[in-house]
């Protein structure tokens, strides 16, 4: 098993659980550390029942994580073929976003049955109604926006916070309702500043409202230069605020854990089936798989109607 791609809090409940459960079904289960990086390098441990105590509730991964562009070569992958079968590895469960399933992809053609789990703080996996972090990424935006609202308002200013997202407006779409965001700015639809955020301030301000918050994905541009135009246009003192990194870290959420936990789990359970070439995924709030081909053939898009309910009561 291995954690790829950007790190997720949930990570370890996932790792837990593939640990515990694959033991129980009789495997013996080895970690490979940092990812496909790790793995062409030969980072393995092997991994009992007590390497996996009290990692439950702790954010990160205890596998370390990496990215490895250079696992897109071809020789690349046949040589973490390799690599698998001169230590005994059989099947390989990697947990990480898209990229991360694509590399299972590849090792599963070249014959090593691979389980993908989705984690990633973005949750923008198409196939997956949920990916492990996302649920503990918008409660801590949520946390820090909550703060900075009560100095916002005291002063009565605009903040404009800028969270994750470089494709994915998910995490700014669900902390921005969930901090009552004037306005929230995503990579998925175009924005127009003066439609979208400026009239919406002068109408509210008319209304009796006096501090504002503005969300945006990072993907949409830089915090720091729309709350310059936001002030620039209207007057209001506005600050921008990078959240960055503290939102991938953090214990994870208990619905992040139980999640985690029922995803690592149903990964061991395909791997006993004999199954490969497959992402476990939450649809319709079961835990269940579909092939990794069917799963990156799919594209994500923002859930309109979330985004319009966003739309009709920040006003
Ligand atoms: P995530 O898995 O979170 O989307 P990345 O897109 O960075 O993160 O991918 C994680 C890792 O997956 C990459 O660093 C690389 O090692 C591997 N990967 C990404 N794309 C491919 C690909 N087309 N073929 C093989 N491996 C890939
Ligand atoms: O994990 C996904 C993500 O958080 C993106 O939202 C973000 O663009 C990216 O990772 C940043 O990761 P890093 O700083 O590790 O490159």
């Amino acid at each position: 098993m291995l954690t790829s791609g950007g790190d997720a809090p949930g990570m370890n409940a996932a790792v837990r659980a593939v640990v515990r459960m694959g033991i129980k079904s009789g495997f013996h289960v080895i970690g490979i550390e940092r990812g496909y990086a790790g793995l062409l390098e030969n980072e393995m441990r092997d991994m009992h029942l007590r390497s996996v105590s009290d990692i439950l509730q702790r954010g990160g991964t205890v596998l370390y994580s990496a990215r490895c562009p250079e696992f897109k070569e071809e020789w690349n992958i046949a040589r973490a073929k390799e690599i698998c079968e001169g230590a005994g590895i059989e099947a390989l469960v990697t947990i990480g976003g898209d990229g991360t399933f694509r590399g299972a992809l590849e090792l599963t053609r070249r014959g090593l049955p691979c389980i993908g789990v989705p984690g990633t703080i973005d949750n923008d996996i198409a196939a997956s109604q949920y990916t492990v972090g996302f649920d503990t990424a918008i409660n801590t935006v949520v946390q820090m926006v909550d703060r900075v609202r009560d100095t916002s308002q005291s002063h009565d200013r605009c903040s404009v916070i800028e969270v994750m997202g470089r494709h994915s407006g998910h995490i700014a779409l669900y902390a921005g309702i969930a901090c009552g965001a004037l306005a929230i700015l995503v990579p998925e639809i175009p924005f127009n500043l003066e439609r979208d955020v400026i009239t919406k301030m002068v109408a509210t301000l008319r209304t009796g409202k006096q501090h504002f918050i503005v969300m945006l994905a990072e993907g949409v541009g830089s915090a720091v230069d729309i709350a310059e135009k936001i002030e620039s246009l209207t007057g209001i003192e506005t600050q921008p605020v990078v959240l960055g990194h503290v939102q991938r870290g953090g214990s994870p959420t208990a619905l992040e854990r139980v999640v985690a936990s029922a995803m690592g789990h149903h990964a061991v359970e395909l791997i006993a089936e004999g199954k490969s070439g497959r992402v476990v995924v939450q649809r319709d709030g079961r835990v269940t798989d579909l092939p990794i081909e069917e799963a990156l053939s799919m594209s994500k898009t923002i859930d309109m109607d979330l985004y319009r309910i966003a739309g009709d009561i920040s006003i």
